[in-house]
Formats: structure tokens, sequence, C-alpha cells
């Protein structure tokens, strides 16, 4: 659907406090907005409460700060990863490389159980946190915080370990996986 003009959306007359309870635009616009929005990728892995590793691909992950070193990632509702993750009070995020896309695919895949998700990877283990190895670098995290926004949570993690890698990131743009030109 075209979008309006922005002449056809003046400021609110009844003032902008009259916005709040307004639904706003459609899930559909919005989401096609997100989609315009480019990102690295990441694996964010946890361990579930028998210990087995638990891992999902983001394009959500954020810095966002250096002292206190603190990152970002959301996960829906819903998320395996996330239940472990809250439960344990710890996580690692991968970047991955332009290399690893099928590896996104693997851990974004829901048909695919999480041990098989790992299945045949190069994984070290750090504080106990599986990490990918042959990434673009990884962090292993204490939850810091953890608040429900909408459909997604957000978990603030404060980074107790970190290694910057080489390579080349891979990107999520348009609902497809791009490399750097
Ligand atoms: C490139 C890409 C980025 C994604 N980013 C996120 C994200 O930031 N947060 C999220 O909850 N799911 C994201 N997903 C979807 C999850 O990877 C997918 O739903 C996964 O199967 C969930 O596993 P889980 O139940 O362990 O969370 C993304 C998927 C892809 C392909």
């Amino acid at each position: 659907m075209a979008e309006p003009a922005l002449a056809a959306l003046p400021a609110p007359a009844a003032g902008w406090d009259a916005l709040r309870d307004d639904p706003g635009p459609d899930s559909v616009r919005c989401l096609g907005l997100y989609a315009r929005l480019a990102a690295g990728v990441a694996v964010v892995t946890a361990l579930q409460p028998g210990g087995a590793p638990s891992g999902t691909t983001v394009s959500s992950l954020t810095s966002v700060s250096a002292r206190p070193p603190l990152l970002l990632v959301c996960l829906r509702h819903g998320s395996r990863t996330l239940a472990a993750l809250t439960g344990r009070g710890t996580f690692a995020v991968s970047l991955l490389t332009e290399r690893q896309q099928r590896m996104a695919e693997r851990f974004a895949d829901p048909a695919v159980p999480h041990a098989a998700r790992f299945a045949g990877l190069p994984v070290r283990r750090v504080l106990g946190l599986p990490v990918l190895a042959d990434g673009l670098g990884w962090a292993v995290c204490l939850v810091e915080d953890v608040r429900r926004y909408g459909d997604h949570q957000l978990v603030v993690g404060r980074v107790r370990a970190v290694e910057a890698g080489d390579g080349r990131p891979l990107l999520w743009h348009a609902r497809s996986f791009h490399a750097l030109e």
C-alpha cells in the first residue's frame, strides 16, 4: 500500500498524548520498515536446565555500553533460547561471518531441534557457555536485565569475557542474507 503523503498526516489537533491510546500503524506496515534495517547476524547461545545447549539466530544484537560493557538482544516470547537464558542467568553471542550463512539458517529453523543445531559445529566452551568458533568474535554475558516490550523481551547482558576475530560480517537486509561488497 502506498504511504500517505506527509501532508496527509498533520500534527494531531488533540495533542500527542491523544495518540498514546491509538493502536497506530498495522504490523505489516511496521514490518515493512523493519525489514529495511540492515543488521549483522549473530547466534545467541545458552544452557538449558539439564546443561544441553540451546541457540538461536538473531539480527537484534546491539552494543549498549563500554563502561560497564553491556549488550542488548531482543528475543520473541516463546523462544526456547530465551527460556534457557533467563533460567541460568547467562548467555553468549557469536557474531557470524559471510561464510556462516548455513549456520545462521540452521539456528533459525524452528524444525531443527536444538541438539541438531550444534551437531558437527566447532564449538568452544567459555565460562561453560558454548561459543561458535571461526566467527567474527564472541562475548559471554551475565543477564543484567530482562524487560518485556510488545511481543519480544529485551535482554541486557553484562559482558564477562569477549574476543574479537577477523572476517567479513554476514548481513541481514530485506529478509535475506548479504555480504559486504
Ligand atoms: C537473520 C535472522 C535474524 C533473526 N533475528 C531474530 C531476533 O533478533 N530475535 C528473535 O527472537 N528471533 C530472530 N530470528 C528468528 C529465530 O532465529 C527463530 O525463530 C529460531 O528458530 C528461534 O529459536 P528459539 O526457539 O531457540 O528462540 C531471526 C531469524 C533470522 C533468519
